[in-house]
């Protein structure tokens, strides 16, 4: 897909290395390889498990094309299986809610909340039914900091494996004590990477977010830790000096967080599309679900401390962060149409990335290391 100059100008050390093609971002063929190798094979992020506190919880989620249940059990373990009915294709559930069997609106075929088919009317006539398997597919699932991983690859490794060195730098935060408070979809008809891209630099500190971020998180003092191999990145994005002691009318700050994150936010990605923020008070996840080579939603969740979001003023909270992160976003949405609208003129070519795009340079790396093997 990539000729032989591209790839090595992309794997070249970041201070001679170019962005990916525009075809990369443009082309269904290139979507379709991203299915084969990264989307359907890759661990995506679906979920929190405080989205399904109780047991018979369920949501309904996709990754591209391939409808999910996540299911909490009885056991009150976390239970992922596809939602396409065994016998002629419909989908089982497409919503939310609490159950104790999923029941197929075709023909009425009933599945417990592991999958197993537990009846399936005049079927009686058919040789040897039901067969072993005859259930709603299983997929593998990982939990990790709250956040339900599903991967519908049978044979792919565990994700927490890799994921030691990030934890590390994350574990103050405390994200499997947070919860979902408020979240808002976007419709964003350009390709997965570009916002990807947008979200892991703080170079743009400087356009789009000149007068609301760039003020008290300068562009230039941005650096970015990370793993090609393991698949992240942490972008870091230190406070100006000068605003430290200026917390006034701020929340409370996450219990034991260390010095350093009190005083920085972190943007960071587990690649493909996992992407969260985390505040010394709040996080945010990015939740991105690319549908097309040309289109995606983004819901985009504040996640408080659940003591927090319980309490009175809870719900006034999350929707005054939430507001506060989705004018942040509206700013950042002009600078995706762009670049959009950009790599599908003929004219356009590959660009430079600058030292603060580091994080971008890390994707780049890991995209090409699947997609060309
Ligand atoms: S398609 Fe589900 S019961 Fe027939
Ligand atoms: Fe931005």
């Amino acid at each position: 897909m990539l000729s032989p100059v591209e790839l090595a100008s992309i794997t070249a050390p970041l201070p001679e290395a170019k962005t990916l093609p525009p075809r990369a971002y443009t082309s269904a063929e290139a979507f379709n390889r991203e299915l084969e190798v990264i989307f359907y094979k890759e661990w995506v992020c679906v979920a929190r498990e405080d989205q399904i506190p109780n047991p018979g919880d369920y949501r309904s989620v996709e990754i591209v094309q391939q409808p999910l249940i996540v299911v909490r059990k009885k056991d009150h373990s976390v239970h992922a299986m596809s939602s396409i009915c065994p016998h002629r294709s419909m989908q089982v559930v497409a919503d939310h809610g609490n159950t104790t069997n999923f029941s197929c609106p075709y023909h009425l075929w009933k599945f417990g909340l592991d999958g197993a088919l537990i009846s399936a009317p005049h079927m009686d006539n058919v040789e040897n039914f039901p067969p072993p398997n005859c259930g709603l597919k299983s997929v593998k699932v990982e939990i990790w900091e709250g956040f339900i991983f599903v991967n519908l690859d049978p044979d792919a490794k565990p994700l927490q494996e890799r994921l030691g060195k990030l934890s590390e730098i994350v574990s103050g935060y405390r994200m499997a004590d947070l919860v979902v408070a408020a979240s808002t979809e976007f419709d964003c008809p350009w390709n997965w990477k570009i916002l990807v891209e947008n979200f892991m630099e703080a170079y743009h500190h400087l356009g789009p977010h000149r007068e609301s971020i760039q003020p008290t998180h300068h562009a230039k003092d941005s650096y970015v830790s990370g793993s090609v191999l393991d698949g992240w990145s942490v972008l870091h994005m230190p406070e100006v000096a000068d605003k430290k002691d200026d917390k006034s009318g701020s929340l409370p700050m996450i219990e034991g967080i260390t010095e350093q994150q009190q005083s920085e936010i972190l943007a960071s990605l587990i690649m493909p599309t996992f992407a969260w923020l985390n505040s010394p008070s709040v996080a945010f996840w990015y939740e991105l679900k690319p549908l097309a080579f040309n289109e995606m939603k983004l819901v985009i969740h504040t996640l408080l401390p659940a003591a927090m979001a319980q309490s009175a003023d809870g719900g006034d909270i999350g929707a005054l962060v939430q507001s506060t992160i989705e004018q942040i976003h509206l700013e950042d949405i002009a600078v995706n149409e762009g670049p959009w609208k950009g790599l599908n003129a003929p004219l356009t070519e590959q660009g430079p990335l600058s030292q603060l795009e580091e994080a971008i340079w890390q994707m780049n790396q890991w995209w090409v290391k699947r997609v060309h093997g």
